[in-house]
């Protein structure tokens, strides 16, 4: 996948694409972007869910993401919980970039059952 060419990754080195597919069929990529203070990295997804959202875009059929990995990347829970939010619909397609057309899916409510949605009110 192309997006993965632009991660900004100097520290691991781990370069992970993402891309969005909106019901209407537009694409929204988006790639890692680390920080040298490490935990003020930002995932590939979470680069291309808030460009989608700042772009407009609201409903959301699918998110693939891509990286060399065994089996490819699997979202991290800060992503989860994101997409969980945003793109409760979407279906989850991960892949290895060495093996792009071996692709598993997954569903939100699989990779985060009981999702936090909503602050109840005091
Ligand atoms: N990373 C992603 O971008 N997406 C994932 O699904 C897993 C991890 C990034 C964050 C960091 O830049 C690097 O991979 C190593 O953790």
């Amino acid at each position: 996948m192309g997006a993965r060419k632009l991660a900004v990754a100097p520290y691991s080195r781990f370069r992970v694409g993402a891309a969005l597919l909106t019901v209407k069929g537009a694409i929204v990529t988006g790639a890692n972007v680390e920080s040298v203070s490490y935990g003020l990295t930002c995932c590939a997804e979470r680069v291309a869910l808030f460009k989608a959202l700042t772009q407009g875009e609201r409903d959301f059929a699918a998110i693939a993401v891509v990286a060399r990995a065994p089996k490819g990347p699997m979202p991290c829970g800060a992503c989860r919980q994101l997409l969980a939010e945003y793109a409760p619909r979407a279906l989850i397609w991960v892949a290895d970039s060495a093996k792009p057309a071996r692709v598993r899916t997954f569903k939100m409510a699989a990779l985060l059952p009981e999702a936090f949605r909503n602050v109840p009110r005091q």
